[in-house]
């Protein structure tokens, strides 16, 4: 490897304090397109790293700073006849250092540079090896799995071998402001994993619909009103998934009103489970309050009849769990019977108009839910097959990639985030149950999560929160889930959430706030590596984490053509082009 190439000289050490050290460097790197065996030679600009030979160690660094000295700032520019001779100096950090001998990389600065040691270009395949190398001996005799996502500069071609493990061990958040590469990036860990199976079970979450070019040959769900792209498979979430929270946030009814449709929805709830065989008894005492709809009428019924039957233990439990299922078609008609007037003994013999009245605004919501085109993967007909039931069939089957198209899901009403969080509630329930295994771990990647963390539905006084993932994140590792989240707007994720992130892989972000999100949840190390963060090209990435060192910034190789995120944005560059007079 020799990182002490003395064609790579570019300088000499002249100060050295625990987090800097401070170089002369040579006039010749201040030259652009200099050429060492036909390769680029970089060296001795900001970005560009740099290796001192200590004792036995080579120790990798990186330049922060150049500049001149103060009495020749003013000199430097051009005079007739004289081209001034500049004596650059450049201020570097500290990365990590290389065992001569043994090419093992150790975390950490064994030894500084002493005053006049060489300061030497690193060449790029020093840099890929420094990079290919954390925690490789760890367990030497495991078979590492590992990622290839790409390559150091100057070195397209040399792969970085990312071990899998530190990417995975810990969930994984992929930052970056919009076009810096994150769905690509996406597409390439997700080809990494397919390739090599890492994982037996991976769920991609698909809000824009681009990953159809990746999973070609793998099971699309659709989810959405219109006609299934070919090939994809038009699923429905249940409304019997929904829960008391989500149907509160969802048709915000006022104090009166939620009085009303939680005993409306009791009562749906009491008619289900009536007809559990072991309630047969029950059953019976209320058959005057059944009618043959499966509503239940109060009026003019003698309240400690029902409350008899309806606060027995065993009945109270199942109708008061959020997640027994009711029939929500009858759900407005129940209302209407719940309307009244709770007077002694019995149930006042006529409808209560005056409780009609008020839950009017509600019963136009709920009937609006049923008929709206946008509802209908939600509140819509039986016919598409339940998600959940794919869903329990993909870990039963020897598929490896399930992927979710929500594209079609309208923005409004929060559709998508309520889709998005019933299947993140959904997930959690069956690994909290166990029932998925150490064998069998799952990745789940959910793009654009922006539009997923930190919702809420609901007003002030019934604020519902819709955090699923963020639980997911929270637990998920235990029951063996494994994230991915790619977001534009870091500032967005909860704290909490990002500190559960192992690993950062941070595209090109500007937002100031953005970044020092990603400043705040890593080192003082990668602090210096953050101040790259707004000129990365697209593609290009600095991977942080606890697992590396090093922060490295690596051009993350697109996945093959046929793979690669098909982001169908408006083409304004075919419009724009002149048009022929006519
Ligand atoms: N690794 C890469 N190498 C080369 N070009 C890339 C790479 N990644 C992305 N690009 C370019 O940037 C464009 C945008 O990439 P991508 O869709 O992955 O960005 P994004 O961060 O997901 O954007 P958005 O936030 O809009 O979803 C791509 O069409 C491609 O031209
Ligand atoms: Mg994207």
């Amino acid at each position: 490897m020799m990182p002490f190439d003395p064609n790579r000289r570019i300088g000499t050490v002249t100060q050295v304090s625990p987090d800097a050290v401070y170089a002369n460097l040579d006039p010749v790197t201040q030259r652009t397109g200099r050429l060492l065996l036909g390769g680029p030679l970089h060296g001795g600009q900001v970005g560009d790293f740099v290796v001192f030979d200590c004792d036995n160690y080579a120790v990798l660094g990186r330049i922060l700073e150049v500049k001149l000295p103060e009495r020749e700032r003013m000199d430097i520019e051009r005079h007739l006849g004289h081209t001034p001779d500049p004596h650059p100096l450049a201020r570097m950090h500290l990365l990590g250092a290389l065992q001569s001998g043994t090419e093992r990389v150790i975390g950490g600065i064994p030894s500084y540079p002493t005053l006049g040691a060489s300061v030497f270009a690193a060449s790029p395949t020093l840099v890929t090896h420094f990079a290919s190398s954390f925690g490789q001996h760890d367990e030497p005799a495991l078979q590492m799995a590992t990622l290839n996502l790409g390559s150091v500069r100057d070195a397209a071609g040399t792969v970085v071998k990312i071990n899998a493990d530190h990417i995975f061990a810990r969930h994984c958040a992929i930052l970056g402001a919009t076009g810096g590469g994150k769905s690509t990036t996406v597409a390439r860990i997700l080809d990494q994993c397919l390739r090599d199976e890492l994982f037996p079970k991976i769920i991609l979450i698909d809000p824009t619909g681009e990953y159809g070019p990746i999973a070609k040959n793998h099971k699309s769900l659709f989810l959405g009103t219109s006609k299934p792209p070919t090939g994809e498979v038009a699923v429905r979430i249940p409304c019997e998934h929904l829960q008391d929270g989500d149907y509160m946030s969802i048709l915000a009814p006022s104090p009166a009103q939620r009085v009303k449709l939680i005993e409306a929805i009791q009562s749906l709830r009491l008619v289900e489970v009536l007809k559990k065989p072991e309630f047969a008894d029950d059953l019976g005492l209320l058959t005057g309050f059944i009618t043959g709809t499966g509503l239940i009428t109060k009026f003019g019924k003698r309240r400690a009849d029902y409350y008899d039957v309806r606060t027995k233990a065993q009945i109270a439990k199942l109708v008061e769990d959020p997640r027994t299922p009711f029939e929500f078609s009858s759900l407005s008609s129940q209302i209407m019977n719940e309307c009244v007037e709770e007077s002694s003994d019995i149930w006042k013999v006529q409808p209560y108009l005056l409780a009609q009245g008020w839950c009017q605004s509600l019963l136009s919501k709920i009937n609006m839910l049923r008929v709206s085109a946008a509802w209908t993967p939600i509140f819509g007909t039986t016919e598409p097959k339940s998600i959940f039931s794919e869903l329990d069939a993909f870990f039963r089957d020897s598929n490896t990639l399930l992927r979710i198209n929500l594209n079609d899901l309208s923005f409004d009403f929060h559709l998508r985030e309520i889709a998005v969080n019933l299947i993140g509630r959904w997930l959690r329930e069956r690994v909290r149950n166990y029932e998925l295994t150490h064998d069998r771990p799952v990745l789940v990647v959910l793009d654009e999560a922006h539009h997923f963390l930190n919702q809420h539905l609901g007003e002030e006084d019934f604020r519902q929160p819709l955090d699923a993932f963020e639980k997911i994140a929270k637990e998920g590792r235990k029951f063996w889930l494994n994230l991915v989240l790619a977001t534009q707007q870091p500032r967005d994720i909860p704290p909490g959430i990002l500190s559960q992130m192992g690993t950062l892989i941070v595209h090109r972000l500007i937002n100031d706030a953005d970044r020092r999100v990603v400043e705040a949840a890593c080192g003082e190390l990668d602090t210096a590596a953050a101040k790259f963060l707004p000129s990365l090209r697209p593609g290009e990435a600095v991977i942080i984490g606890v697992e590396f060192p090093i922060p490295l910034t690596i051009q993350i190789e697109q996945p093959p053509k046929d793979q690669r995120p098909s982001s169908a944005g408006p083409k304004y560059s075919s419009w724009l082009q002149q048009k022929a007079p006519k």
